[in-house]
């Protein structure tokens, strides 16, 4: 008899949640507003609330336990309602938050007069025990290998592929700050695992963290294949470019190439999230260079073009560099809470008040930081280096009609550059004009002063990891990346 009025109970009980999460995904599925991709405040917002309204189906991890007593079909097909509805936007949301963009657009409005200076320049923690250390030593043994290792995950029975493909990695140019940031943080996180007692044995980077390194390389170069092609250039990290040599079918064929044999590495990674971050990246990418493609819409205002411009770093530059850091620490095993969230952006941990950092966000948001400041020096280096020195043409921007940080905030002072930027620099005199202004304005200076507050990000995020070299290596190369002169 008790067992009847028992089962009677949870059968009722049962059907009951059903019902209440049946129409929670009517309800709040029918009323999801549509809203424009590029929109993260309102993203986190309409996240905010579906979380709460589906609260039942999105236990906290510690209360998972919970969740298993529930019919898991029901829950699985919430949950998977939930995520294919919004997967899209979430990405949009999730790694670019509003402070970000926000600090930088402040520091817009502040062009021109003295208030930003001040602010922008503390001293990091730690920052005095630094001056001995060398990033680039700290991974040579590893670096040293790199473009031998590529070359050989690019060989191919296609000699002519296998050449075009294989140019890049036969000349010692380029920075290589990409796999050098991939190694140093693998270090570092596993020097954090073993510091916390989650991790045992050696801190050196695992194979399969030095094979993300080659990947990340390997994306990067394929871009720059396709980049070069669409900007018609003839010269990178200092000899002929692909397209110029080979020709553009070629160039783009062989950066085909290398993003099919990085995919068929990521795909050995055996590591499903590591995978779908590297594939965000390269649509990233792509997007990055649409939003450059578009340009600037009439009767824009400043902030919104600033705010455009930083969001093309961020896919352009800035997403590789985040998304591979982050990669590097869930290679390691564990991704564990490392302290409360700084509020400058976790790249993960969700809004409900959680605030908390785990060691694969501060990895995201200091690769973030760095990404936006090596940009920001780049746009400058752009009006200041020479040829000889980047080893691609310089005012190269201008020349293909794009406004940076320098001539934003140039434009603050010299109100004419705001319509030649309209026009894309394409009237007479334009290039060399727009040139005269933001060398005779701040703008370069307030372009620096940015990428140092990027640079301050990226380190405040770093050191919340324990103390170790690599560690410390990652702080001097925040700093190294705004004072480059190439
Ligand atoms: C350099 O830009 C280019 C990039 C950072 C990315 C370009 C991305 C694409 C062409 C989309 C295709 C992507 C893949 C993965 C195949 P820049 O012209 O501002 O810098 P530069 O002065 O070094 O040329
Ligand atoms: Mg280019």
């Amino acid at each position: 008899m008790w067992s009847f009025v028992l089962s009677n109970l949870l059968v009722r009980g049962f059907l009951q949640l059903l019902c209440q999460v049946r129409s929670c995904q009517n309800n709040s599925l029918s009323n999801l507003p549509s809203i424009h991709p590029y929109n993260p405040p309102k993203m986190r917002a309409l996240l905010r609330s579906t979380k709460a309204l589906y609260r039942p189906a999105f236990p906290s991890p510690s209360s998972s336990r919970t969740l298993t007593n529930m019919s898991s079909v029901v829950v699985d097909n919430v949950r998977s309602t939930i995520v294919n509805s919004m997967d899209d936007k979430y990405a949009e949301s999730s790694d670019l938050d509003r402070e970000f963009l926000d600090r930088a657009v402040r520091l817009c409005r502040l062009a021109g007069t003295t208030q930003g200076s001040n602010t922008i320049h503390p001293l990091v923690l730690g920052e005095d025990q630094i001056n001995d250390i060398n990033p680039f030593d700290l991974v040579a043994s590893d670096m040293r290998k790199l473009n031998g290792q590529i070359k050989e995950l690019l060989g191919s029975d296609h000699p002519v592929l296998e050449t075009v493909a294989q140019y890049f990695f036969d000349v010692e140019g380029g920075k290589k700050i990409r796999p050098t940031m991939v190694l140093l943080m693998s270090r570092a996180c596993n020097e954090d695992a073993v510091a916390r007692g989650l991790m045992t044995g050696d801190v050196a980077p695992s194979p399969k963290q030095v094979r993300l390194a080659e990947i990340t390389e390997m994306i990067h170069t394929a871009s720059l294949l396709h980049d070069d092609v669409i900007d018609t250039a003839d010269s990178r990290r200092g000899v002929e470019s692909v397209n110029s040599m080979f020709g553009n079918k070629l160039a783009v064929l062989a950066g085909d190439f290398l993003l099919a044999r990085s995919s068929v590495c990521m795909a050995r990674l055996r590591n499903l999230d590591v995978i779908e971050i590297l594939a965000t990246v390269i649509e990233h990418l792509v997007k990055g260079e649409v939003i450059q493609m578009k340009g600037i819409k009439p009767n824009s205002a400043d902030t919104q073009i600033f705010d455009q411009y930083l969001r093309k770093n961020y896919y352009k530059t800035g997403s590789l560099m985040a998304n591979s850091c982050k990669a590097s620490c869930l290679l390691n095993g564990e991704n564990y809470i490392i302290g409360g969230g700084s509020g400058s952006g976790s790249g993960g941990s969700g809004g409900d008040g959680d605030t908390t950092t785990t060691v694969s966000d501060a990895a995201f948001v200091y690769g973030r930081g760095v990404g936006a400041a090596f940009q920001l020096i780049d746009d400058i280096l752009d009006f200041e280096a020479s040829q000889a020195e980047l080893g691609k043409p310089i005012l190269n921007d201008l020349k293909q009609g794009l406004a940076t940080a320098p001539v934003l905030f140039a434009s603050q002072q010299h109100p004419n550059l705001s319509e030649m930027m309209m026009r894309k620099f394409e009237a007479p005199d334009d290039v060399e004009r727009a040139h005269d202004m933001v060398m005779n304005s701040d703008g370069l200076l307030r372009t620096k002063e940015l990428a140092i507050e990027y640079s301050n990000q990226a380190v405040e995020a770093i050191l919340k990891l324990e103390q170790s070299d690599s560690r410390d290596g990652l702080v001097k190369l925040a700093r190294q990346i705004t004072d480059r002169k190439m």
